[in-house]
């Protein structure tokens, strides 16, 4: 733990280094008490800096011994750096020997140990808590790394690059030595050293090579990797084909490690991995972690180009690798997925991510731009806004200059800046400059504000039809809310892809006054770049219905002013999934949004339920699409449009809208969950996926109706099939259709789950999740999370325990959180407390679950600054956390 409160960082300051750090080679002696690292670093002076002391990073290690050019040299540790005053003249060697200890690294940053091996996690500013290093990402050197130890214990002795030498030791020990050619920044440095096993596949990329993959994990896992190697398998044909992106290694290694603070990390050649999203087989793991695998695989798979081979000159351009990557990994996951139903659900599932997670942030207390102006810790800026809005910035350039057009601007970026450490600006400008006279060239500097200011423009739209002239002008505009430190949005460029329906929802041709007949699609890019602007089509013969914004052409909050009429013929008849959809949505919300604002009672109407029962029964639509249209808008999302939140009053909507939808389309669920089963082996793919997708919300419907009319049946199959299943989605399923009904049979349900899969970790961190994120009633889901925190299979030191009982609560279920009694606050408070001593990085996402206390209505809102003033006031708290609670007190 540090004192006093850390200095800001601001991109303003940017100066390249004095000296750079051209190679190094490093000797690790790993000892889980008191690993000793030597370093022998190649140092050259920048030209262009004017010298002076070299100021190493250094965080929790301690030096032993400094030499420069063979010859000790004088040095002081002063704060967090080793200075050493006068170093030689020119270039030189610098040699350093320190120690760390890696069994007390609770912190999972730097070296650490996980199920009695070592690991290394070194994003954002880790490689500092290994060694003393320029720790910045701009300096970027070639690495020879050296590790020894015990043979019996670790058998396994991994690092970036290649294998060049290995054999026996003294003590039964051993040694292996690694070579990365590539240079690279110190973040994607890595080793591992542990008893592991592979699992391995060779494969030969276009140009004829051979390349070796392998997945490590502990022994007895083997059986669960398969899905991951696939996955890998996967994404290297990906790159290839779709942006020519060939593997430039000659191995690939993927590490599974059960603590860790994130989902996987992109170390070059040497992936270390989260085990929840290596892991996987029918009987652990459900539809949508196989799902998240694949995406995560291929994401830390696509950064060894986007990220790796180009690197951020510094931290506040991160969303140059991850915005950038995740736009690669959808897209990846999109065109995995095939039909063009399976591809809508895929953009539907990652539009909903950003809505719920990225929208909120944008809005709160923790608001920042795609490119941060400032910082006080970097890991508080591996967000939702850099990641997932950072990957819509790509995104829309890519509609701006087309599919062909961005491969094109991403093969004139690896052209000109590849082995290089570069900003968002250059990234743009290389798109930009690979398509001259597109739209993104034309609006260029303006469009480029996407990066630089913080908020969710708000688009409005409105149409008028003129039946003499027959033209329908269509008036957009925008405006975007003040953000913490940005008062004044100029206007943002804003691809608004559209279309228009006739009333009986036949599409338009769309023919703008002054275009040739000839210009006529059914769907076109509006491009707007001010204020607002207005669009008049001709030849429009009845007044059409609007349908804007198609696939979520950009991350807008639109209001389009349609009436609930004009939603039902988008719901029925858009030719956009994404809107279709979006429409289904909006009905729900309305009635939603009415019901919480009077406090009435939500009844739903009958115009509602049959455009339901319509999209549940059609012929054609696929059913994984159709439970996403069915499934009311989250709690948090319909929080999102209100100024004065009572999580209890839209728990209540929301809640009454399911059990009429689960009551007045009983026959309809019966049916659903009739036809949809699946037979024969389980395989992850998105047609069988898609069907359990359908058929367990059915059962959760048919339980939560029956047990609502006193009546024990639907309970009773819920539970033989919980019991039968031959595959975890199903069985995880029924057990949540037995929890979400309140079923007596839950308990015993619970129990029993937990002692089939007692020993598996991932497993068992669902059983947690499952009970936080159960629907609150009458306090019990609150009380049975509280009394979990003692469970023998709790503990805050893995990340992902933690995260599943009180990121899942606090986060998760706003109403088993927001309490009238304030008792979730405090829960809150408490738990922040308690594992900010440990985990830092863990602790401030936990701390982040109350960035939108100023929304609250009374007595929440009161009772929630509370709770974080008192986190606030410990003198002792990291830096971490002293960020999100400080900004947090400041709106
Ligand atoms: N670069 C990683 C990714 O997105 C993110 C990551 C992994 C990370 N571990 C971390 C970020 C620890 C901060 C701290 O693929
Ligand atoms: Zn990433």
């Amino acid at each position: 733990m540090r004192e006093g409160i850390a200095q800001a960082i601001k991109r303003a300051d940017y100066a390249a280094p004095a000296y750079w750090i051209r190679s190094v080679e490093l000797t690790f002696d790993l000892d889980p008490a008191r690993t000793i690292v030597a370093s022998r670093m190649r140092v050259e002076r920048n030209a262009s800096g004017n010298g002076g002391a070299l100021r190493l990073h250094g965080e929790d290690i301690e030096p032993l011994r400094v030499l420069a050019n063979g010859q000790s040299v004088s040095f002081r540790v002063e704060g967090r750096e080793l200075v050493i005053d006068n170093p030689p003249e020119g270039d030189f060697t610098l040699e350093i020997r320190n120690t760390c200890a890696p069994e007390k690294n609770t912190h999972l940053s730097g070296l650490y140990t996980s199920g009695g091996g070592f690991f290394t996690q070194c994003e954002a500013e880790g490689f500092r808590r290994i060694t003393y290093f320029l720790d910045r990402p701009d300096v970027m050197a070639v690495y020879t790394v050296t590790l020894r130890a015990n043979k019996a214990r670790y058998p396994v002795l991994l690092s970036n690059g290649n294998l060049v030498e290995q054999g026996e030791l003294d003590n039964g020990r051993h040694y292996a030595k690694w070579h990365d050619p590539f240079p690279k920044p110190s973040y994607l440095f890595a080793l591992v050293a542990a008893d592991l096993v592979a699992r391995e596949q060779h494969v030969r990329t276009r140009s004829g090579k051979d390349h070796l993959l392998q997945v490590w994990v502990r022994r007895g896992d083997l059986d669960k990797t398969e899905h991951a190697m696939n996955s890998l398998i996967a994404s290297v044909v990906w790159d290839e084909a779709r942006f020519r992106l060939p593997l430039d290694l000659e191995r690939f290694m993927i590490v599974a490690v059960g603590d860790f603070n994130m989902g996987a990390m992109e170390n070059k050649g040497l992936n270390i991995f989260n085990t929840k999203y290596v892991l996987a087989n029918a009987a652990t793991a459900t539809d949508s972690d196989f799902a998240d695998i694949e995406s995560v695989v291929g994401h830390e798979y696509f950064h060894n180009w986007t990220g790796n081979r180009i690197t951020c000159r510094d931290w506040f351009q991160l969303s140059l690798k991850e915005g950038l990557t995740v736009f690669r990994d959808q897209e990846f996951s999109m065109d995995m997925a095939g039909s063009a139903s399976a591809r809508a659900v895929k953009r539907i599932l990652d539009v909903r991510t950003l809505r719920e997670r990225q929208f909120p942030e944008d809005a709160g207390t923790m608001a920042h731009p795609v490119r941060p102006d400032e910082y006080v810790a970097i890991d508080n800026f591996y967000t939702a806004t850099v990641y997932e809005k950072g990957a819509e910035v790509v995104r829309m350039m890519q509609t701006l200059v087309g599919r062909e057009g961005f491969a094109k601007g991403m093969a004139l970026y690896f052209e000109r800046h590849d082995g290089r450490a570069v900003t968002c600006d250059d990234f743009a400008q290389s798109i930009a400059d690979a398509n001259p006279g597109s739209e993104l060239a034309r609006t260029l500097p303006h469009f480029k504000r996407w990066y630089g200011r913080a908020g969710t423009p708000h688009l409005t739209a409105r149409g008028r039809y003129d039946a003499p002239t027959r033209t329908y002008t269509l008036a957009l505009e925008q405006h975007t809310p003040a953000t913490p430190g940005q008062a004044e949005k100029l206007p943002f460029v804003i691809p608004v892809a559209m279309g228009l329906l006739t009333r009986d929802g036949r599409p338009m041709a769309l023919r703008l006054e002054d275009e040739p007949a000839d210009k006529a699609a059914e769907e076109r890019v509006l491009v707007l770049d001010e204020a607002r602007a207005f669009y008049t089509f001709v030849d429009v013969d009845s007044e059409p219905v609007p349908s804007l914004l198609r696939h979520f052409s950009a991350p807008v909050r639109l209001h389009d002013g349609l009436s609930d009429d004009e939603l039902l013929v988008l719901l029925a008849h858009d030719p956009d999934p994404f809107n279709r959809w979006e429409a289904g949505q909006r009905t729900a919300l309305h009635r939603l949004l009415a019901a919480v604002r009077d406090g009435q009672p939500l009844q739903l109407d009958a115009a509602f339920v049959e455009a339901m029962r319509g999209v549940l029964r059609h012929e054609t639509l696929d059913p994984a699409f159709k439970d996403l249209t069915l499934t009311p808008p989250t709690e948090t999302y319909v929080a999102e449009q209100l100024d004065h939140v009572d999580p209890q009053r839209i728990h209540a909507a929301r809640e009454a809208m399911v059990l009429q939808l689960a009551r007045d389309l009983r026959a309809d669920w019966e049916w659903a969950w009739e036809t949809h089963q699946v037979g024969g082996a389980y395989s992850p793919d998105a047609v069988q996926a898609g069907r359990r997708a359908l058929a367990n919300p059915a059962l959760q419907m048919l339980c939560l109706d029956a047990t609502a009319r006193g009546d024990v049946l639907w309970q009773g199959k819920a539970y033989q099939r919980f019991k039968d299943a031959s595959n975890m989605t199903d069985r995880q399923g029924a057990l949540w259709a037995l929890l979400a009904s309140h079923s007596e049979m839950a308990d015993p349900a619970l129990q029993r789950f937990h002692d089939q899969f007692r020993d598996d970790a991932l497993v068992i961190d669902k059983w947690f999740i499952l009970q936080a994120a159960a629907p609150e009633k009458d306090g019990r889901v609150f009380a049975r999370a509280k009394a979990l925190l003692k469970h023998p299979d709790f503990t805050l030191a893995n990340p992902n325990r933690a995260r599943s009982l009180i990121r899942t609560l606090c986060g998760e279920n706003p109403a088993a959180f927001h309490r009238t009694d304030a008792a979730g606050y405090v829960f809150w408070a408490e738990r922040v407390i308690e594992l900010d001593a440990i985990n830092p990085q863990l602790a401030s996402r936990v701390a982040r679950a109350l960035d939108r206390w100023a929304t609250l209505a009374e007595p929440y809102r009161s009772a929630a600054r509370e709770a974080i003033a008192r986190v606030a006031a410990r003198a002792e708290l990291s830096d971490d956390v002293r960020e999100v609670v400080t900004r947090a007190l400041e709106s």
